[in-house]
């Protein structure tokens, strides 16, 4: 049986780790060495497939996951110079996302964990988004202060250890990466809403009124569904009116409302904490203003900023490879009836 076959399983430093990510629209894979270094990561995303839905339709991204998976994982581990019979363990993301997407990834991990006889390690993609800090400095080491902004969290963490999370506060309504698809759809932009809101951002100027977000009274909590419905009545106000009005200056206002705080709230964190490092992970992170934010922030207060590159902190398999070394190490190893989780908990 699997369970007795990993049962006297021997954890090793340097592990080659295969970890694999399909919680969304992107189906990943990479190899990871020793927690730290990327031997190879593939990414292939269904996200054009969504464009005219305006979001992730959760049928079409699993049917994507399916026909991509096996694929992906040839390429990772072929581009790692590796064989199957290198590796050691394989990761997989079992939760949050879209069940049937993260359930993919999740049958495909188990068969080949089984068939290669090593152990499966689960893992939250929650997790694996702060783990990516991990693989842009190798030197990292807890305890640090972590921002995570995703499309489906926003949070202030004090991470104590690779494995102890306290939560200083989190969004009390929408994640900062759902209100930007939000405002982008008000916008007329299409999905994915994020980076696209960025750009025209870029193109206007932070003139627009809009209400003040949680500040000292919200502690480390956030909340963006005043901001997003500020938005939604500005744009209809002037269009009933038929006055005209910069899409370019509601974006860039937008984002200086959603991001500054963010950028605020990390550092009053590092500050009251006394703990000088801030880390930083998940899709809105990819947000030039949001780096430049924390990177004068930081350099101002004297923080040490540990920011993953772009590509780290929108959905990857490295960051999995990375959170999946921690548990690994730890010896949390699933069964094969290890099932897929819509919602996981940080903790
Ligand atoms: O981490 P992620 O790829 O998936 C989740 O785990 O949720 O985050 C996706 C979110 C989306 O809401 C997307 O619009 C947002 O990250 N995002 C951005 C940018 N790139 C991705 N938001 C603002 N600016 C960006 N450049
Ligand atoms: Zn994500």
């Amino acid at each position: 049986m699997y369970a007795d076959k990993i049962k006297d399983y021997k954890i090793k430093e340097d592990a080659i780790i295969l970890a694999i990510e399909s919680s969304c629209d992107e189906t990943a894979a990479a190899v990871i060495k020793g927690g730290r270094e990327i031997l190879s990561s593939e990414i292939m995303s269904s996200s054009a497939e969504h464009i005219k839905f305006g979001g992730v339709v959760p049928e079409i991204a699993s049917r994507a996951h399916t026909v991509a998976i096996s694929l992906v994982v040839e390429k990772a581990i072929e581009s790692a110079g590796i064989t199957l019979k290198d590796l050691d363990a394989i990761a997989v993301t079992y939760g949050a996302g879209l069940l049937g997407a993260p359930l993919v990834g999740v049958s495909y991990a188990k068969t080949l964990a089984y068939s290669l006889g090593i152990p499966l390690v689960p893992v939250s993609h929650i997790r694996g988004h702060l783990s990516a800090s991990y693989l842009e400095n190798k030197e990292l080491k807890p305890p640090f202060i972590s921002l995570l902004a995703s499309g489906g969290h926003t949070a202030i963490i004090h991470v104590k250890s690779y494995t102890e999370y306290q939560i200083l506060g989190s969004t009390l309504d929408d994640a900062v990466g759902e209100a930007f698809d939000k405002v982008a759809r008000v916008l007329g932009l299409s999905y994915p809403g994020g980076p696209n809101v960025e750009r025209l951002a870029r193109e206007g100027e932070n003139n627009v009124k809009l209400p003040k977000m949680l500040k000292g009274e919200g502690g480390y909590n956030f909340s963006y569904s005043g901001l997003k419905t500020a938005v939604i009545n500005y744009t209809h106000g002037k269009e009933q009116k038929g006055e005209e009005y910069k899409k370019a200056d509601v974006a860039s206002s937008f984002q200086s409302s959603a991001v500054d705080i963010l950028v605020q709230k990390a550092v009053e964190a590092s500050e009251e904490y006394g703990i000088k490092t801030i880390t930083a992970g998940g899709g809105v992170v990819a947000n030039g203003y949001l780096r430049e934010g924390l990177e004068k922030a930081c350099l101002k207060k004297g923080i040490k900023l540990v920011l993953p590159p772009k590509w780290l902190c929108t959905d990857n398999a490295a960051m999995i490879g990375a959170e999946g070394y921690i548990q690994y190490l730890k010896g949390n190893f699933a069964d094969l009836d290890l099932n897929a989780k819509a919602r996981v908990d940080l903790q």
